[in-house]
């Protein structure tokens, strides 16, 4: 089903196969038992999105965003939307409006698997000042992306960035984990 809407939808979705649990692993490394807010951009299939409910604490909070409503749909046939998860159907360059709505000022983690390669830089640039807004001083940006072309952008964004490499995905991926 990923792969079919995937296909379709490659202009956005950036990928035909979902992340690897090794990938997986690594987006969602710095989820403990603390109470966090956690924001996911691109829910996907939900691999990710599954994993982080899995380690959050109770009383943690996930936001979720899919553009993609057949996607959306799919995820939220599997995941167990709850208080304190929401999946919404909508484009994550309009999470700031949906976070002030409910009243929500820092974001501990951001977990995104948007296709970073396939935006335009104006779009990042303004999505990411976004994220830098209202990111926790001691909170983290992750990002994976299938190659190095937005490395710069990020570092011209935060104050650092650590870089890792997954070769065990398909196709194998970098992770960015940003701190302001
Ligand atoms: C590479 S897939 C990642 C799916 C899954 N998280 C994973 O890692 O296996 C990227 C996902 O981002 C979604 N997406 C693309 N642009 C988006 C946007 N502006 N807002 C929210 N989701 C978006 C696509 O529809 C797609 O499901």
């Amino acid at each position: 089903m990923f792969s079919i809407e995937a296909i379709k939808n490659l202009r956005n979705s950036g990928s035909v196969v979902p992340s690897s649990r090794f990938l997986v692993n690594k987006m969602t490394r710095s989820i403990n038992g603390e109470d966090h807010v956690i924001v996911e951009f691109g829910t996907g299939n939900g691999k990710i999105t599954k994993n982080i409910l899995q380690k959050k604490s109770l009383r943690s909070r996930l936001i979720s965003f899919e553009l993609n409503p057949t996607m959306y749909e799919k995820a939220q046939s599997k995941l167990p939307v709850d208080g304190r998860f929401w999946l919404v159907n909508g484009s994550a360059f309009s999470f700031d409006q949906y976070l002030e709505q409910r009243q929500i000022q820092k974001v501990d983690q951001f977990i995104s698997s948007l296709p970073l390669s396939l935006l335009n830089e104006n779009d990042i640039d303004n999505l990411l000042a976004k994220v830098k807004a209202h990111l926790h001083p001691q909170g983290v940006f992750i990002q994976y992306q299938y190659s190095l072309d937005k490395y710069e952008l990020l570092k011209s964004h935060f104050k650092e960035v650590k870089l890792s490499f997954t070769p065990l995905n398909f196709p194998p991926a970098f992770v960015y984990r940003c701190s302001i």
